[in-house]
Order: C-alpha cells, then structure tokens, then sequence
C-alpha cells in the first residue's frame, strides 16, 4: 500500500494530523558528506537533489540538514554568521529552494538545523557587540564583568573543553561561550534576541522548510544569576561525570520552556504545521519528558541521548523505552536513533562492526514506537572511518586534547558504489572533503542489487512500517522474554523480538509468521508458539488473530 505521507489516515480514529514525521521515517544528512555534484570534493545541495531516488526509493519521509547556512566552518556550520542564507560550499539559495522543491514532490520533506545557542563571532550581531558596552547587539550576548578578585564570572566549563569565558580586552568584559570561543552565545533574556530568531524561522517556513532540528536545545536560557555549575556526584550518568560539573545554571533551565512554548506556537501557525525536533541533551528522562510539554505545547520531538547513550544491550534498552512509554504525555511520539554526526554510527558504536548486530539494531529502531531517524549510511551498515586524530577537522579532539573525541569519523563521504570516490563526488578520483571509508566492501549500488542485504533489510523494514497501521501508530507493549532478548508487542497483531545476545534464545508465545527477519531465509516461516532466535538474530511477527 502506497500512502501519501501528508494524507495519510489518521490512527486508530484518533484526531492526529495525517502525518509525515510520526508514520514515517526521517533521515539525517550531513550535507558536506552526502554527495557532490560539482567534483570540489565536498557534498553539496546540488548533490542531495541528485540523490533524492535513493531516499524516496528507500521511502523516507523527511531529510534533515545539518547546518546549511554561512559559516567560517569552525565547528563545521554550527558557527553560523548569517542565518538566512546558504553556505558557498553547498550551493545557493536557488539551490535550497529547488531540494525543497523536488523533495517535496517525491513525499520528502525538508528539515533544517537550526542553531540559536550561539551565532559565530563573525555574525554582523556579534562584530556589533565588539564595538563596545553600549554597542546595539551588545545585550544580544551573554557578558559579564571579571569576579573582582580577577578571572572568569564563574565556575561554567565548555563543552569543548577549558572555561566557558573569553575575555573581552577593550571592554574588559568576558562574553560565554559554551563551545567554542569563536561561538558566543547568544542572550536569550533579551526579547530582541528572541524576535530576531522567530523572523529566522519565519524566513524559511516561508520557503517551504518543514521545521527544525534545534541545535543544543537544552542550553539556550542561562541562570540569570550566572550561579556557579554543582560538581557531579557518583549518581550522575557517566557522560557528566566525565564532564565534572553538572549543568544545571549553565543550561537546562526550567525558563527555556517559556522559548520552547513560543516557537511551538510560530510553528501551528503554518499550514500545514511545521515540527521542532529538539537536540534535547539530557540524561535522564525527567529531564528529557518535559521538552514535550504538555504534549502539545513546546517540541514535536524530543531526541532521546539515553537511547543513544546505551548499549546495544536488551535490559538497558527496555528500560529506556519502558520509561519513556511511563512518561510521555498523551498524544506525543517517542523518537529513537542510533547514530549521528556527533556520537557516532551504530554500526560501530552498538555492533562493533558486526553485521548480525547492526542488523538486529536497525530492526530495534524501524520496529518501536516513535520515530526513527537514520543517519546518512545506517541503511547500508556503513561503519565509522578510522581517521588519524592528529590530522582531525573537527576542533574538539585538538581542543580537549583527546583522540576520542574526533568526530570526523563519523562525517565521512556517503558510500555510494566501490567506484573512484565511491560515486560520492562528480570528479572520480579527486580528494575529498575528509577520506572515504572502505567503499569496496559498504556500498549502496551493491547492496540495492542484493535482496539479502542490510540496505534492502531497512527498506523492507520501511515498507513494513508503511503497511502495517500497528508499526506506525500502535502501541507498545513488553513481552516476556529470556535475558539476553526483548521482546514487544505493537498494536494489536504484530510484534517484534531480537537477541542482543551471544547465545541461542526462545521467545515463547509468539504464534503466527515472520513478516521480516534480519536473516531474510526467515522471512515467512511459521511460528508455532516459540520463536527460536541464533545469536544476534530479530524479527517482526504477524501474530494470529
Ligand atoms: C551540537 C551539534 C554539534 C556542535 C555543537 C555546537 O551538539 O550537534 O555538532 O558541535 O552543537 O554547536
Ligand atoms: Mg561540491
């Protein structure tokens, strides 16, 4: 059954817009690392137009951009300098326009990211605020004057290590920068600020963009008192205490909720309704439920990093998504992805390289309820590139001093087929952008004339989710299961179970046939009661009714 995303029926009779970014699947695009149409070695908007067949073939739904605007490229696009336009690099305005278009016609919507924590220091608001105290977009930034013994305001730390306060020396003032010091942030106190970024969203909505991805969502409104971060106790999540401080005045503040509420109504203004998808960074799920509001009110989607953050392990997993299914208001919608361009691909993070697992966490993924985001190469088990850290373009390994945390990794150029530059870029044989993984063994064009391969397990898996109303909008439901698995029921008729583990295992009560399996000789087999799983092996289940 072939559905129109935006007309789709509602489910269960419940009074849900017809919907593209609940039924559907949506995809992460790291535009510099897509493909590219004009042989420069960098991915570009030109290049994405080029390669809509793949995403519509596979059927996506909505693409989301990282970001696409004029930046110096010191955190690669996440230093914006002007928020209404296109970055050189990746094509014009025209350009922009013609992927909305075309995406659009192919049932693809188009999601931008948008970046309103800080802007570059080269933003025209910021070179504004250099000029002095009483400068028009001085208030547009966080300053605040030394302590008076000297030295920085206070105790906040960057995330890309070191203090989060540069020192201003003309004025004498220091300005936050919770990235970095070429990312100031932005003021989110001041209404100017806040005025400003609803023409940004206006301006594209304008355009046809479908909504956003919203960049540190969590860390836009600071303590207004500017109170030091509480150091991290041993019942924080491993990430903070790694960081050393938790960050409760620096970021996370109830205020924020005030932003959130606002844009969420610039959003239903638009017809059709555009979405938030929020970079909600959090680890704990009473911190992450409320960026849903009311369930009506603040974001579409809320990312969930604990998802991100666990292991490919079936006890932390269920507990993830048990408690997210506890507490999530009515009427909104859990998303769960494995990858992005910052922690990683699943491939490697979650399976180790492994084919069986990679297969068995993108049936985790298509099968739960809520949406799932890939990232650009989940679908054909695209693993991380090993890259040397000293030659890192990502500044955070250089800046904190850690080999590990280099993310170029995980950008590296779409694998399209094993020819000279992996059909990723228009000239062959040129050098691209960051090197290209091992195109040779993970590539689309292969793996689209292989029906047993991941590629066609994720479109299959896709396909499944279009036809089945009780993979689209069914509830969730725990089943029992050995250690080692997890087992959920969705809607009334279908169910889902996978081994995370390394031994055999029986899910029993499963009467009825396998829709797909992550080993495809399964697909159809008949499941008289107990489904036996091998290591490392899922399945969707029609169950009799
Ligand atoms: C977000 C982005 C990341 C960027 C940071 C600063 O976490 O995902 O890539 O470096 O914000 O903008
Ligand atoms: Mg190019």
């Amino acid at each position: 059954m072939d559905l129109d995303p935006l007309t789709a029926p509602a489910e269960g009779g419940r009074a849900v817009e017809p919907s593209w970014w609940r039924d559907g699947v949506l995809y992460q695009i790291y535009p510099r690392s897509f493909a590219d149409s004009d042989g420069d070695g960098i991915g570009d908007l030109r290049g994405i137009v080029g390669r809509l067949e793949h995403l519509e073939w596979l059927g996506v739904t909505g693409i989301w951009l990282n970001p696409t605007f004029p930046s110096p490229n010191d955190d690669w696009g996440y230093d914006v300098s002007d928020y209404q336009g296109v970055h050189p690099d990746l094509g014009t305005m025209e350009d922009l326009d013609e992927l909305i278009a075309e995406a659009r016609r192919r049932g693809i919507r188009v999601l931008l990211d948008l970046v309103p924590n800080h802007t570059s220091d080269r933003h025209a608001w910021f070179q504004d605020a250099l000029d002095g105290r009483d400068a028009p977009f001085r208030d547009f930034y966080v300053w605040a004057d030394p302590k008076p013994e000297g030295g920085p305001p206070n105790n906040w730390i960057s995330n890309f290590g070191g203090s989060a306060w540069t020192l201003h020396e003309p004025t004498g003032q220091y300005y936050l920068n919770q990235f970095l010091p070429t990312q100031p942030d932005l003021n989110w106190w001041n209404e100017e600020v806040r005025e400003a970024v609803d023409d940004i969203l206006g301006f594209w909505f304008a355009r046809g963009v479908a909504g956003f991805r919203i960049d540190v969502c969590h860390a836009i409104v600071k303590d207004r008192e500017l109170r030091d971060d509480p150091e991290a106790t041993a019942a924080d999540h491993p990430v903070i205490r790694r960081r050393g401080l938790r960050q409760v005045y620096s970021m996370n503040r109830p205020e924020l909720h005030d932003v959130l509420r606002r844009w969420r109504v610039v959003t239903s203004r638009q017809d059709p309704e555009r979405i938030l998808v929020g970079e909600s960074y959090v680890l704990d799920l009473e911190q992450l439920i409320p960026f849903y509001g009311n369930g009506q009110d603040e974001l579409h989607l809320a990312f969930n990093f604990l998802f991100v953050h666990a292991e490919l392990d079936a006890e932390q997993m269920r507990a993830i998504v048990e408690g997210a299914e506890a507490m999530l208001p009515a009427d909104s919608w859990p998303v769960y992805t494995g990858s992005n361009h910052d922690a990683g691909r699943l491939v490697t993070r979650w399976a180790g390289g492994d084919e069986a697992r990679t297969r068995a966490a993108l049936l985790v993924l298509l099968a739960l309820r809520g949406t799932p985001f890939l990232y650009y190469g989940d679908e054909i088990g695209m693993p991380d590139v090993a890259l040397d850290p000293a030659k890192a373009l990502d500044p955070v390994p250089h800046r904190k001093g850690d080999p590990d945390a280099n993310r170029d990794p995980c950008r590296t150029p779409m694998q399209w087929s094993a020819e000279p530059g992996a059909g990723f870029t228009a000239g062959g044989a040129t050098e691209t952008w960051l090197p290209l993984g091992d195109a040779a063994a993970v590539n689309v064009a292969d793996q689209r004339a292989d029906p047993g391969s991941v590629l066609n397990l994720v479109r299959d898996l896709i396909a499944l989710r279009r036809e089945r109303a009780d993979l689209r909008g069914g509830s969730y439901e725990t089943l029992p299961a050995p250690g080692g698995a997890w087992a959920w029921r969705r809607g009334g008729g279908t169910a889902a179970a996978v081994n995370l583990s390394d031994r055999e295992v029986e899910v029993e009560n499963l009467p009825g046939s396998v829709l797909v399996g992550t080993d495809r000789s399964r697909d159809g087999e008949r499941v008289e009661g107990t489904l036996r799983l091998g290591p490392w092996q899922g399945a969707v289940i029609a169950l009799d009714g």
